[in-house]
């Protein structure tokens, strides 16, 4: 078997006349009659190969059998190119290697996509292919930064004395917010383990035992409703220490970000980050999650509406709701039509009220409502929220967290639209005091924002029981460029609080034992401050290799239907497989 002396994309002009083997992929083809020209490609990179009839018949008349992506190994000898041929845009563009051997190890099928071409073919079609469409340079890319990342990662977590300690995949049922992915047992029949969401519970024990410092790469596992930076399964960088306060975390945090972001992109992020409060991270972007790398924030519109004729704000912003406005410049020319198409994409967030508009056209307000505003008022507006000529002010009404999220949402579209986001610029932050619980109209009680462990303000602890809702929280977030990159809090470590949290959100003595006894127990014997936080490792990637889907770094992606449509996973088990486990499937069909 011919073993390769050199990769695909090493030599150069210095390694003229040198024997070497090479080994790989046809990835180019290309019959002069009396010369086929190959190019060879392995994940290094690519090398032009030429057979030539008349110095190696034998090898020549192999070799026109060959077709794109078979599996060859080829001896030969460097040889500078002519410099009319000299190819300045592969780095091995100045060489060729003349074969006088070949063996072909594998011949391909014809590919069902063209693998140079992500956009030849349909997602769906390049995901029951995804070995090939992993073979496409730019997921080469992705999946070798993502090593990068890793090991950028690992390196420097042991530089700061961390340990990564893995922690079980098989677990106890514990749900913190997304449903769990059940495994059955089959030898405890009728029980069953469940998949971690997070190893948020085993960390927290890890603290207990004394390690101090514990980090790992893990991945985790959550049922939920998919989206372009969701998977059902996913890797975080999970991080937790003993001792620490809120400001720790955030340093290390911050360090580890920009750690990363030097040895992947050779980036200098800012030693800090900017921080925004939850609250004024909505008031001011309508997010908790800001692409801050924008202006354009919302600005408080109910004092105009109240001075107004508007009265379908109007009312709304009497009866104490809100009222927030945007002043996009330059979008005075936008149509019915468009204006319409906007209003349309806002209503998962604001269903009932339209999105009202208005133009700046020679120092006056125009179309939409601007007649319900006096002409001092168009002035005051004009002035205030600094309107210029050709911008267009939209505004909604309604309770805040209706509006907030959607002029957010609005803010990001028109940014988008009108190019106002500098897509060289790198834009984290932190959000700090969450609320600690968020009122569930559905399960009609208290819900845990972050997680059930999440350690209240200490200002705000007195009013865990009288006024639920405005106690904040010791959790914060990392974003970056609009995306939730990583979250954390410090924690609670006295099963006292531990147990007022859990009254408050409805988890009563008996559900807490069972479900959460063991940590509970933990706390009884020495447990110490602690906290930590979790990064998403698939959205990092993904921002550093500047994509804004998740499953482009990740080498067996589920669709957002959470198929594996490669291997048509999750798929019907054998009878004899359910008998075993003490299964039966209700009233479902069996394929
Ligand atoms: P949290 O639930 O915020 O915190 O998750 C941490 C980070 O993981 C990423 N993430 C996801 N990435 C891809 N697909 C998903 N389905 C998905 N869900 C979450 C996000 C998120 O910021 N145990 C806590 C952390 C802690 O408190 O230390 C936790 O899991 O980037």
């Amino acid at each position: 078997m011919i073993k390769r002396t050199h990769t695909c994309g090493e030599l150069r002009g210095k390694n003229i006349s040198e024997t070497v083997s090479l080994t790989g992929w046809i990835a180019k083809r290309r019959d002069l009659g009396k010369l086929i020209f190959i190019d060879l490609r392995d994940r290094h990179g690519k090398i032009q190969v030429i057979f030539n009839a008349e110095t190696t018949p034998a090898v020549f008349e192999t070799a026109k059998k060959l077709s794109m992506e078979d599996v060859i190994g080829i001896v030969g000898q460097v040889v500078l190119r002519p410099e009319d041929a000299v190819n300045r845009k592969m780095p091995t563009g100045e060489i060729d290697v003349e074969a006088s051997g070949l063996e072909i190890f594998n011949e391909s099928a014809p590919l069902p996509f063209d693998i140079n071409d992500r956009k030849s073919a349909s997602e769906e079609h390049r995901l029951r292919y995804r070995y090939l469409e992993l073979r496409t340079q730019e997921l080469q890319y992705n999946l070798r930064m993502r090593h990068k990342a890793a090991k950028a990662v690992r390196d420097y977590m042991d530089s700061l004395d961390f340990i990564e300690i893995e922690t079980p995949v098989l677990m106890k049922s514990t749900p913190e917010g997304a449903r769990d992915f059940l495994v059955p047992s089959r030898i405890h029949k009728g029980k069953f383990y469940a998949l971690p969401q997070s190893p948020q519970t085993y960390k927290q024990l890890l603290m207990v035992s004394g390690f101090d410092r514990y980090f790992q790469l893990v991945k985790c596992f959550r049922d939920e409703d998919f989206r372009a930076d969701r998977q059902p399964e996913f890797t975080q960088i999970d991080i937790e220490m003993s001792f620490v306060e809120v400001e720790d975390i955030i340093r290390l945090g911050t360090d580890l970000t920009r750690q990363v972001w030097k040895a992947i992109l050779d980036v200098e992020l800012p030693v800090e980050f900017p921080r925004l409060s939850y609250a004024e991270a909505l008031e001011r972007f309508g997010s908790d999650k800001p692409d801050i790398r924008f202006g354009m924030e919302l600005q408080d519109f109910g004092s105009f509406v109240l001075k107004s004729d508007f009265n379908a704000f109007k009312s709304i912003v009497a009866d104490g709701g809100i009222s927030k406005a945007l002043v996009c410049p330059n979008a005075g020319n936008y149509s019915r039509k468009i204006i319409d198409g906007l209003t349309a994409d806002l209503k998962t967030y604001y269903k009932a009220r339209g999105l009202a508009w208005m133009k700046a056209v020679k120092g006056k307000l125009e179309g939409g409502i601007s007649k319900f505003f006096a002409e001092d008022l168009q002035n005051e507006i004009i002035a205030t929220l600094n309107v210029r000529e050709g911008d267009i002010i939209f505004a909604a009404a309604d309770e805040a967290a209706i509006v907030l999220p959607a002029i957010g949402a609005l803010r990001l579209e028109l940014g988008k639209r009108e190019n106002l986001i500098d897509t060289s610029a790198w834009a984290p932050l932190w959000v700090t005091d969450f609320p600690l619980v968020e009122w569930s109209e559905e399960k009609n009680r208290w819900d845990a924002l972050h997680h059930p462990f999440t350690r209240p303000h200490p200002d705000d602890t007195a009013l865990i029981e009288s006024d639920p809702g405005k106690v904040r929280s010791l959790a914060y977030d990392i974003v970056m460029n609009g995306y939730e990159m990583g979250g954390g809090s410090i924690r609670i470590h006295s099963s006292d609080l531990q147990k007022r949290i859990f009254t408050l959100l409805g988890i009563d003595a008996e559900t807490a034992r069972r479900k959460f006894g063991f940590l509970m127990q933990a706390f009884q014997y020495g447990a110490p401050p602690h906290g930590g936080i979790a990064f998403g490792f698939d959205r990092m990637v993904m921002l550093l290799v500047d994509s804004n889907q998740i499953r482009d770094v990740i080498a067996f992606p589920k669709t957002t239907s959470a198929m594996s449509l490669m291997d048509g996973s999750p798929s019907a088990v054998d009878d004899e497989q359910l008998e075993e486990l003490g299964l039966r499937l209700r009233d479902l069909p069996k394929s």
